[in-house]
Parts: structure tokens; sequence; C-alpha cells
């Protein structure tokens, strides 16, 4: 039966331990200039609802380096954003292609379209989640930390997709994972619930208790793409979420600061953080690659 990544836990432990091995052996190949298209003759289309930088021009690249061909779907530009039903366009591409990734609003889109759709279904981006960023952050801790498992996680600002994917993650992996957002920011109900089973996982709102002792402090933007009118009462509510060297004194020493990227600089990091931890944010940016590779490979490769 095809599987899809709708959220970060529709995989186990052991897959997702496997795609992030597959991750290093996929980049290392790439480095040492090895060809390997296992996807040739395959597509993948990727629609979007919403801008991306990473998230299109990596899954372009991704799907291109395995040997197959992306195709770029603007909902504007399709029938898709004058109202056909989800489930017929699931049908439709499933004819054509053989995986499917969707940015878009709503989360309901994205498990819509892969029930419908007999092709894999990836979701880069939804109001909820954002599992892709999560494989990619994964496999970065353990380039620069050697490992995740014993270290401490502290994420940083909004309760968004990005957070609630953390949640996800610290669910599924058993994380020491630690949340800081406003009580009114908080992230997914449901998941902070799950979450709180875990002795080593922490919510608090306030930003200091959280980065206490942190091997990793992460954060994300304030403002996500679709909130825009809420901007003004948003960076009201998040100025002491900021990520500055103040902030930083309080983790450990040799701590990382990671964020996903877009960043906007003066607001949840200080343009000083940011460029000290400058390498690590790009390696992130750059292990999406690497990442989604091994995702392809292991979606589209299944019998
Ligand atoms: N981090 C991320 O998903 O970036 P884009 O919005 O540029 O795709
Ligand atoms: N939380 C951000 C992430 C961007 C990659 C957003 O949804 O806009």
């Amino acid at each position: 039966m095809k599987k899809d990544f709708t959220k970060f836990l529709d995989i186990n432990k052991a897959v997702c331990m496997h795609l992030l091995e597959r991750a290093k052996d996929l980049k290392e190949m790439r480095k040492s200039g090895k060809e390997y298209k296992p996807l040739a003759g395959k597509t993948l289309a990727m629609i979007f609802e919403k801008a991306s930088t990473r998230t299109r021009i990596s899954f372009e690249m991704g799907i291109h380096e395995l040997g197959g061909q992306g195709i770029f779907l603007s909902s504007n530009e399709t029938q898709i954003g004058r109202g056909e039903p989800v489930k017929d366009t699931a049908r439709v591409l499933s004819r054509y292609l053989d995986a499917i990734m969707i940015r878009t609003y709503s989360q309901e889109t994205v498990e819509e379209l892969a029930k419908w759709a007999d092709v894999p279904v990836i979701n880069g981006l939804s109001d909820l989640y954002h599992p892709c960023q999560m494989l990619a952050d994964l496999f970065t801790i353990q380039e620069y930390k050697g490992g995740f498992q014993d270290r401490k996680i502290a994420f940083i600002g909004d309760g968004n997709n990005v957070a609630n994917s953390w949640l996800e993650a610290s669910i599924l992996l058993g994380l020491n994972f630690s949340l800081a957002t406003p009580e009114q920011y908080e992230p997914d109900r449901g998941l902070l619930a799950k979450a709180r089973k875990n002795k080593q996982f922490f919510y608090t709102d306030d930003p200091s208790e959280a980065v206490k002792d942190a091997d990793v402090i992460y954060t994300d933007v304030w403002v996500s793409m679709g909130q825009e009118k809420e901007k003004r009462e948003r960076k009201k509510a998040f100025v002491k979420y900021k990520i500055d060297d103040k902030l930083l004194k309080g983790a450990k020493k040799d701590v990382m600061v990671m964020h996903c990227l877009p960043a906007y600089r003066g607001e949840e990091i200080t343009d000083n953080v940011f460029e000290k931890f400058s390498d690590i944010i790009f390696s992130q940016a750059e292990n999406r690659l690497h990442a989604q590779k091994a995702l392809l490979e292991w979606l589209m490769l299944r019998k």
C-alpha cells in the first residue's frame, strides 16, 4: 500500500532513523559527485498555495538529482484555485504522476488529497504541520551534536506549524524537548497532551526557563504565512521571545541556534545571534535537500 507523509507521526521511529541515515548517505554521495538516479522516469507534482524558496527548490532539485522530474503547480494557475474539488484533483494527478507534494493553508486539504490519491502525498507545510522541516532539522542536530537523543532542544516563540511538528518529533522519539510560547499562542492541544506523557517534555510561557542548559535553541517567525492581519498584536505578544545574547546565556556554552527560515532579524532573532549561527542555519536549509531526497526515495520506491 502507498504511504503518505502528511505529518511527522505518519512514520514510525525505525523509518525516521532510516530516513536520517539515508539523508547522510545521499549527502555524501552528492559531495563525492556520484550519480544516483533511482527515480528515473518518475514525476513529482508540487502544488503551492503559498510562497516558498527552500521547499520548492529543494524538492525540485531533489527529484531532479534522483533522476526524476518535478512539475510546479501554482494553485492560482490550475483549476485547484478555481474550486475543483481536492478529491478530483487527487484522482486526476494520480493518473499522470508518481507522487504529490503540497503546501497549503489547511491540513484538511493535505489529508483529503492523501485519502483520494493513489500515489504518495507529502506535506510541504500546512497551517498545522511542517514535517519535512523536521527531517532536515533532526539530521542537522545529528551533524552538529552527534545525535539528538540526550540533547536538550528548546523551541521559543509561536506555537505554530513548526512547533507542532517539533511536538510530533518529541512524541515519536522521546526527545528532551522544551517549548516556550505566550499563553494565547499555544500549540495544538491534542499534541501537547500527548507530549506531556514524556517526562522530559516541558512547556512554559517563560523562554528563560525553557532554554536552561539547552543544547539547541530553535525559533521561527512570529507571523506565519496567512496571519499577516495579526502582525501588530503578534509583535507585541512575542517581545520577550526574541533570541538574543542575553537569552543564550542561560543555555549550555556550546548551544547551537537553529531557524527554519525565512528569518526576520530584530523580531524573533537578533542579527548578531543569527550571524553567529549562520553556518548551522544555512546547513539546516541545505539539509532540506538531502532529507527530502531520502523521503522521496523511500516513498516512491516502495512496492
Ligand atoms: N523553511 C521553509 O519551508 O522555507 P520556505 O518557506 O522558503 O519553503
Ligand atoms: N511558520 C512559518 C514557517 C515558514 C517556513 C509559516 O508557516 O509561514
